[in-house]
């Protein structure tokens, strides 16, 4: 697989199989990944991997904490601007409906799309999970190379024939989180990714994620 089909094949997987990922394959990608650039080098990235038991406990930790906290807890930071303008507004949209659409949840079905979401805590099935903390003195151009390390993972996980999900959901939890992982109080969660073989059958993975035209984000100038 050359890189432009590791990216035209990932797409953001929500149903995966009940296969276990070989352990020496997802330390080897981890390691790899780091080749991704920072600005002065930094590598702000911290990763930790999650499998087996130990997720076991976590998943079991968050089908309580969803019960008794299902707007989440305080956050850390904001996933989204408080106010979406447009286009941004009419993308993420767009996106929910066409997810929600593929699984035939309609709009008012509210209960049903909570606890599909919340298939989000049990990461979809998948057997291995990967967290990303930053520090906290951090600014927005660290936070822009975790997400270079993390698109480096997904695209070879698509190299080694598995698929992912990045999640920043885990992002409404942040205390849980931060005493699950163990992180010390100068680091933060940016976000989780589910990570596993895809569920063919698994209706959400039928969804393929549209994008904007190239001249509505981008200008060439001089060319
Ligand atoms: C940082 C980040 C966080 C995301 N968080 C979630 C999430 O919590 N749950 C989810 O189902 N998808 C999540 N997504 C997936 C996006 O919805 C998805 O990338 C987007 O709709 C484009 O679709 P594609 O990844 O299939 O191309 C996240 C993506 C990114 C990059």
């Amino acid at each position: 697989m050359n890189v432009s089909e590791a990216i035209a094949s990932r797409r953001s997987i929500r149903g995966f199989l009940d296969r276990p990922v070989p352990p020496e394959l997802i330390r080897r990608i981890v390691e790899q990944a780091a080749r991704a650039p920072s600005g002065g080098n930094l590598q702000p990235w911290h990763i930790q991997v999650v499998a087996g038991e130990p997720l076991q406990e976590l998943k079991a930790i968050m089908r309580r904490r969803i019960e008794e906290a299902p707007r989440g807890e305080p956050k850390e930071y904001d996933t989204y601007p408080e106010e979406l303008v447009s286009p941004y507004k009419e993308r993420r949209y767009r996106i929910g409906e066409d997810l929600y659409g593929q699984l035939g949840i309609p709009r008012e079905d509210k209960p049903a799309r909570r606890a599909w979401f919340a298939r989000n805590f049990q990461f979809f099935g998948a057997p291995l999970a990967l967290f990303c903390s930053i520090d906290r003195r951090m600014g927005p151009p660290q936070w822009s190379d975790c997400g270079m390390y993390l698109q480096n993972v997904m695209l070879l996980l698509r190299e080694a024939g598995l698929d992912s999900c990045p999640q920043e959901c885990w992002a409404m939890y942040p205390q849980t989180m931060q005493r699950f992982l163990g992180l010390p109080p100068h680091q933060m969660l940016f976000t989780g990714m589910a990570i596993g073989y895809a569920d063919p059958d698994a209706p959400a993975n039928r969804l393929h994620a549209g994008r904007a035209s190239t001249s509505e984000f981008c200008q060439f100038i001089g060319l």
